[in-house]
């Protein structure tokens, strides 16, 4: 299995066409929605999407760009893991929507002008020398050592995807730093803000990291409990969209 050094893979993804075929997946191999997956769905409803373009990155099940298309919009999804790309086109074909699931890396996605952008990257801190892998449920939540391998691309490469009044949702958790989030998406050009907030148990990998996460002062050794929240990003009118 080809490995990759932190968020972003360094090995070639093709960019597929809609229409390209994968391999049938193994939905045990793809993330199971959970409440930051609930979380953005919610976030969505602060969005006309009747009509809109919108693309999901990192869409694993495809939950969320599915709750797109019910909800209106013409929407591409991507993703690195073949597994997500099948579970993603199998699920928009049983719900009756139309998806462009593309298999790719969130970096070669060439299109452009998108009026909704939505994300829920990898994002839990992960000690060096963890197992890594390119697919499966590894690569759904492993994002580097301070949990920010992702998110720091997807902040560096949203102006040139959202149209000139296109939105951005991302969620994360506290671990990987909200605040870096929102500067980076400042510096990138855009206006940021947190809109949604929820508190939620450890689930078993923040669990299993723990001893680590307080060693590195990412967590209090008393919580048992992260607050994952939804940042909305916004391209600020008449701004060039151009970025990394
Ligand atoms: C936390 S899961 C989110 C799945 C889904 N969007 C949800 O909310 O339930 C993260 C997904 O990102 C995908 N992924 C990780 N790194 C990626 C990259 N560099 N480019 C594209 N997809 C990536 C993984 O394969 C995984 O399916």
């Amino acid at each position: 299995m080809p490995r990759i050094a932190g968020g972003t893979a360094d090995v070639a993804f093709p960019l597929t066409s809609p229409d390209a075929s994968v391999a049938p997946g193994n939905d045990r191999e793809v993330y199971r929605p959970q409440e930051d997956t609930g979380l953005l769905i919610d976030a969505l409803s602060s969005v006309d999407l009747s009509g809109a373009t919108m693309l999901d990155l990192c869409t694993g099940s495809g939950a969320v760009a599915i709750a797109g298309a019910l909800r209106g919009a013409a929407v591409t999804a991507v993703d690195s893991c073949p597994h997500a790309v099948d579970a993603t086109r199998r699920a928009a074909a049983r719900d009756g929507v139309g998806v462009a699931v593309m298999w790719s890396d969130l970096t070669a996605v060439d299109q452009t002008g998108f009026d909704l952008v939505t994300c829920n990257p990898p994002y839990v801190p992960t000690p060096p020398g963890t197992e890594s892998s390119v697919v499966g449920p590894i690569h759904a939540w492993n994002a580097g050592p301070d949990g920010r391998a992702v998110l720091d691309v997807v902040c560096a490469i949203l102006p040139r995807l959202l149209a000139e009044h296109g939105t951005a949702l991302i969620v994360q958790s506290e671990l990987a730093g909200v605040d870096t989030s929102v500067a980076a998406l400042r510096h990138a050009g855009l206006r940021a803000k947190v809109v949604r907030e929820r508190l939620i148990p450890f689930g078993p990998v923040v669990e299993s990291r723990r001893a680590l996460l307080i060693r590195e002062g990412l967590l209090d050794s008393t919580s048992d409990k992260e607050s994952i929240v939804v940042i909305r990003a916004q391209r600020i009118p008449g701004s060039a969209g151009a970025s990394t």
